[in-house]
């Protein structure tokens, strides 16, 4: 009891020394709980609460965050759990108090729209918005994009919606909405996932367009639409275009390499879950080279012909090519090819025999990545080993088993190795496989069928070890150290 009231008494002084919340703030949060409780039902927080109970620096609320320099508030996190609360019309004008606002939290409010002229438009009044977050709100798209288009200072904007979304068209418009907005020009990043939409110019609404609006956009995810392969040459008014993420859109066939190759700063791009089945260049096409990072995978496309058909990606460092069938024997050929890749994840994709015998051509690979792929047999004692850059090796939930071939002490640069939920099985002190491994720093042989001493002697001598779990195998007493 008494440490409870010394804290208390901590926490007043506190709030005395830091001056406490501006009062027009804290009378705006009261506001803003009890429109959202007669409106919405679900109590994210009980702001109400705590100023009842004399807590009345609303910096110190929940899902509030102040400025530390001003005290004003710039963060509120309003955002809610899936499938809960009531339908909620926004009122912009209940969040105007907050001057200094940075980020607005929004998702899953169940909001279908606003009350008369109080749509999102008006937030464009708070000069330092710079993230919105408004997923997961059954609100029509287009009504949401034409209203948000007015926030100029926007640097990140949230939206998507499940794929069984039925939208609601909002009752009231705002006057603005008549007028041409001048566009998110600030915005780097825009989520826009979900919605099943298959033409960009919706985006226009936010002021897209050749040479306006959305100029500096960086980062658009695209996923889970139903974007055709079109949308490679549709996406050259984004002059900034760096991150792409178009995975699980209805993206088929052949994929005209000119159109990528026009993306000019395009680092990083995302097709998983489309049926791509060939990148195909023309006479005289020049090389990608800005691309570093493609995801490819859960196609039901011939793997080995997509793979040989990277070739023009002359830059790419990272691959990742997740649940899929790569079974073909031409697949690690194909693979070989692409010398110059440095991380390469195959998750959930089932592999033939011949791929670790033959994957140690990919010299430059410093990580190989192959969790949950329910591939079988023996780990050969060959083949992989060559790997002299690896640094990280993940063979997680496969159904590896026998004993650990000696070869696996070559990988001297190893630092991360999981080995996680296999059937392999041996003593670890008759290995000297251990000694050689002493750049680990992460090491998970746990769900195995390994013999492990009790004392741990096999890493005394990894000074780099930070993690290690040996847990579900075989602990044993140890033998080794009786003298
Ligand atoms: C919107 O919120 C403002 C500020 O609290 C309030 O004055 C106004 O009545 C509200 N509008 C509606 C239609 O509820
Ligand atoms: C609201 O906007 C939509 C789309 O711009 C338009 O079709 C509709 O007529 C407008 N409704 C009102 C009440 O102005
Ligand atoms: C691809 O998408 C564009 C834009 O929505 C559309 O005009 C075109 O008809 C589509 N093409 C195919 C083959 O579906
Ligand atoms: C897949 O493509 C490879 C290389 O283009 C080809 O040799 C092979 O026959 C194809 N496999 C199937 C099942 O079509
Ligand atoms: C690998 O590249 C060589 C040289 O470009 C080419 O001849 C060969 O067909 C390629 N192999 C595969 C499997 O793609
Ligand atoms: C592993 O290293 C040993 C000793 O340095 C060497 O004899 C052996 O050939 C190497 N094995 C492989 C597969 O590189
Ligand atoms: C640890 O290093 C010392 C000195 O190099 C060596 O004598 C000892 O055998 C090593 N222990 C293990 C378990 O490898």
């Amino acid at each position: 009891m008494g440490n409870i009231k010394f804290l208390l008494l901590a926490f007043f002084l506190i709030v005395n020394v830091a001056n406490g919340c501006w009062e027009e703030e804290r009378s705006a949060l009261l506001e803003l709980q009890a429109n959202i409780m007669s409106l919405n039902g679900e109590l994210v927080v009980d702001w109400a609460g705590y100023n009842a109970n004399g807590f009345i620096n609303c910096c110190f609320w929940k899902k509030v965050k102040c400025s530390l320099a001003t005290g004003r508030v710039i963060e509120l996190d309003l955002a809610a759990r899936f499938g809960s609360g009531d339908d909620w019309r926004f009122n912009a004008s209940l969040f105007l108090p907050f001057k200094s606002l940075q980020l607005l939290f929004l998702s899953y409010r169940n909001i279908i729209g606003w009350t008369k002229n109080e749509g999102f438009s008006k937030l464009r009044q708070l000069p330092n918005l710079k993230v919105v977050d408004l997923q997961y709100n059954p609100i029509d798209p287009k009504v949401l994009l034409s209203s948000l288009c007015w926030i100029s200072s926007l640097e990140v904007l949230k939206l998507g919606a499940d794929v069984e979304t039925s939208f609601n068209v909002p009752a009231y418009n705002s006057s603005m909405m008549s007028k041409k907005c001048g566009g998110l020009t600030n915005l780097r990043e825009l989520k826009f996932e979900g919605y099943g939409i298959s033409d960009i110019n919706i985006l226009f609404a936010l002021g897209g367009g050749a040479n306006s609006g959305l100029r500096n956009l960086e980062k658009p995810h695209l996923n889970d639409n139903s974007f055709n392969s079109t949308i490679f040459s549709s996406l050259k008014i984004f002059p900034s275009l760096k991150h792409l993420n178009l995975a699980a859109n209805d993206i088929n066939g052949n994929i005209e390499m000119n159109d990528i190759i026009a993306l000019s700063n395009l680092k990083h791009l995302d097709l998983w879950n489309n049926n791509i089945e060939s990148f195909v260049t023309t006479k005289g096409s020049k090389r990608m080279s800005s691309l570093h990072n493609l995801l490819l995978g859960s196609s039901n496309s011939n793997s080995s012909r997509v793979l040989q058909s990277l070739k023009s990606f002359s830059s790419l460092k990272s691959l990742s090519y997740e649940d899929n069938d790569l079974t073909a024997t031409t697949t690690i050929y194909a693979l070989r090819n692409l010398s110059k890749v440095e991380y390469l994840y195959l998750t959930g994709s089932s592999l033939n025999d011949n791929f670790l015998a033959n994957i140690g051509q990919m010299t430059s690979l410093k990580v190989l990545s192959m969790p949950f792929a329910g591939n079988d047999g023996t780990l050969p004692n060959q083949g992989w080993c060559e790997l002299k850059h690896i640094e990280e090796l993940d063979f997680v939930d496969n159904n590896f088993e026998g004993t650990l071939p000696s070869c696996l002490g070559n990988l001297t640069s190893l630092r991360w190795l999981s080995l996680n939920g296999n059937y392999l099985r041996g003593n670890i002190a008759s290995h000297s496989i251990w000694s050689r491994l002493t750049s680990l720093e992460y090491l998970d042989i746990a769900y195995n069928q390994f013999e492990v001493p009790l004392s741990f002697s096999q890493f005394s001598n990894h000074t780099k070890l930070i993690y290690l779990d040996v847990s579900s195998n075989t602990i044993i007493p140890d033998t080794e150290f009786q003298n």
